[in-house]
């Protein structure tokens, strides 16, 4: 083989090396490749990790309780309405482009809590699972944006992939197969998803590697605050 073909064939390997998984597709596809690695083999096929909590294991064989999915709305709520107050408020400009996505949830879920309410229902108070992860996105969303956009991005995507099997099977369990509102969009849900895939990749652009190795490391923080929240379904 010709010597510069070698050399040619070596930095090829180097830079498959170092290149990041998805990262030809755009940042999306990097911090979904970190994410689906933090699911366990229950939750998802591409799941690597093994259960050790209870929202960890197959959403079939979970046994919600009502009082436990109040819990879980309300606390998701107040996580919803942190997310979307930040995205209007918009310290770091970049955060502007978020406004008005259609995959916004407070409005829904408020609809819900009203529906359990007018069923007779108490709505509980928000706890601590909601109230820390609220408090961490404005702490965050306030001084490190590569953080913010990681809990973002994974915050609405696991709700249209994961959250949506979770409604289903909790509804029916306990609801009598009822739809909630924080399970309907308005339009379709992939065009919006689309369309927020596209702002992501355009945000995170002009980011150097080490903010985007940032960002992804916080997938890690985003699974263990989410996964408290939806721990909550669980409790009895
Ligand atoms: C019981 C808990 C969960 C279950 C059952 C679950 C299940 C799934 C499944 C099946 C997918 C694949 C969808 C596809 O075919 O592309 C998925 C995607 C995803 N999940 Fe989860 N998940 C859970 C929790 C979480 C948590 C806690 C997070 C992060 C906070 C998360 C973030 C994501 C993201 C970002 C995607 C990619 C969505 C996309 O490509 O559009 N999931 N999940």
């Amino acid at each position: 083989m010709p010597l510069k073909a070698v050399a040619g064939s070596a930095t090829t390997a180097e830079s498959a090396k170092t290149r990041h998984s998805g990262e030809s597709k755009g940042f999306v596809e990097e911090m979904r490749f970190a994410s689906m690695k933090l699911h366990t083999k229950e939750q998802s096929k591409e799941g690597e990790k093994r259960a050790s909590q209870p929202e960890e294991g197959s959403v079939v064989k979970w046994e919600p309780t009502i009082e436990g999915y109040l819990r879980f709305l309300v606390d998701s709520k107040v996580v919803y309405d942190t997310l979307e107050k930040i995205v209007a408020n918009a310290a770091f400009p970049a955060y502007a482009e978020f406004r008005n996505t259609g995959l916004e949830r407070s409005a829904n879920l408020a609809k819900d809590l009203e529906w359990f309410r007018d069923q007779g229902h108490t709505i509980p108070e928000p706890s601590s699972p909601g109230l820390t992860y609220a408090q961490y996105l404005t702490d965050s969303s306030a001084k490190d944006p590569q953080a913010f956009i990681c809990h973002f991005y994974n915050i609405y995507f696991a709700h249209s992939a994961g959250g949506r099997m979770i409604g289903k099977k909790v509804a029916e369990k306990i609801l009598n197969n009822k739809v909630l509102e924080f399970y309907k969009w308005e339009g379709q849900l992939s065009q919006l998803l689309r369309n927020v895939r596209e702002k992501l990749n355009k945000v995170t652009e002009g980011w150097t590697r080490e903010e985007k190795n940032h960002c992804l490391e916080e997938t890690e923080k985003s699974f263990k605050l989410s996964g408290e929240v939806l721990r909550l379904i669980l409790v009895s």
